[in-house]
């Protein structure tokens, strides 16, 4: 088959080089799919996309008159794909759904300790010869209550690492987890009383209509005074200006994200020379209690790896007119 494979990285092509053995034809390119860059993908049988990428209604339609019959994406999300429509157009969709939850778990796990011991401003420090330890103080993560927004593939592995530090853990999902509550002493509890109790809430739920700002102004009022909030899982998740808010006001003690709700056309490029105008970013890039990574939580060896095997395997199955056991099927 013809792959075009946007938004490509010069340190995942290796990957998925090694991965296809040649089978397919891959043409890399670093555009970013949209309704204006679609037109690229004349002439090819499938698109790679990732977490950047906007296969919007238009940008599906454009992709059909074209003659694309496949999206595989190189991400577990898949928010940024209009199902419906892609489905309604007979062009069949996969991901990647379980390439490394450790990968994700595991930094969100560096997020929260960076945030809690202060790690950033104490090298700052350090880089100026200032050994002083004022304001420096952080909190022990043993017996402190860890709230887990979405317990899947990515929840279930932070819950059980946050078990390891000694935390008890509470849960909030649509679906319980039985080895979480049977193991690992997790108790599954409202959104306000999880809310209510936990010293740090960590969220995995994917972005769908439900979870659109799920973490609103409402919800950071009945939090703990001083909370600590880390969210891996995707921007919108969380209403910024109101997290701004809770942050100013000292309800949210620190905030390590590495998704941001307007990263589209922001991440995953160098800003440097024209900083974005947005003023939300910039504000949480002032605050000394912010941790933004830019959504390279997915960068390990591991999980680059597995995306690039999984890819090839969906587009094995296509190619072979099979169904891929990653074919996503169901609208949420
Ligand atoms: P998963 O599908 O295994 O788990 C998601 C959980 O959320 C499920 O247990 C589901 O029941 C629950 N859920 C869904 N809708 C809900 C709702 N309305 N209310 C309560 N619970 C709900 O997904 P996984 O692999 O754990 O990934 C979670 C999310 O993490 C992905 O959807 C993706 O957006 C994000 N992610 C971020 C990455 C990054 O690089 N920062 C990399 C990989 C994933």
């Amino acid at each position: 088959m013809k792959i075009l494979v946007y938004s490509s990285k010069n340190f995942e092509i290796p990957y998925i080089e090694e991965a296809n053995r040649k089978k397919h034809q891959l043409t890399f390119t670093k555009e970013v799919l949209s309704s204006k860059t679609a037109i690229k993908a004349i002439g090819y049988d499938a698109v790679s996309i990732f977490s950047a990428d906007e296969a919007c209604f238009i940008t599906i339609e454009k992709l059909k008159e074209f003659g694309v019959k496949y999206i595989t994406l190189r991400s577990a999300g898949y928010d940024n794909v209009n199902l419906r429509a892609a489905l309604r157009s007979d062009i069949r969709v996969a991901n990647v759904p379980e390439y490394s939850p450790n990968t994700i778990a595991e930094h969100a796990v560096a997020l929260l300790l960076a945030l809690n011991r202060k790690l950033i401003e104490s090298n700052d420090r350090i880089n100026r010869y200032n050994f002083n330890l004022d304001h420096l103080i952080g909190f022990d993560l043993n017996k402190k209550t860890v709230g887990i927004i979405g317990t899947g593939r990515i929840g279930t592995v932070m819950s059980k690492i946050m078990h390891g530090f000694g935390c008890k853990l509470l849960g909030y999902d649509i679906e319980h987890n039985a080895e979480l509550v049977k193991n690992y002493g997790m108790t599954y509890a409202s959104l306000n009383d999880l809310c209510a109790e936990s010293d740090i809430i960590s969220l995995h739920v994917p972005l769908n209509t439900e979870t659109h700002e799920l973490i609103n102004k409402d919800l950071i009022d009945k939090m703990k005074d001083g909370m600590i909030l880390i969210n891996t899982a995707r921007g919108s998740i969380i209403n910024t200006k109101a997290v701004i808010e809770g942050l100013k006001n000292g309800k949210i003690s620190a905030l390590g994200i590495d998704v941001y709700e307007n990263e589209k056309g922001i991440f995953f490029k160098d800003h440097s020379r024209d900083i974005p105008k947005d003023n939300n970013l910039m504000i949480l890039n002032a605050m000394p209690n912010v941790l933004i990574t830019g959504h390279h939580a997915f960068l390990t060896d591991e999980a680059l790896t597995n995306i690039a095997e999984t890819t090839i395997i969906n587009l094995d199955s296509w190619a072979s007119g099979k169904e891929s056991e990653n074919e996503l099927t169901e609208i949420n």
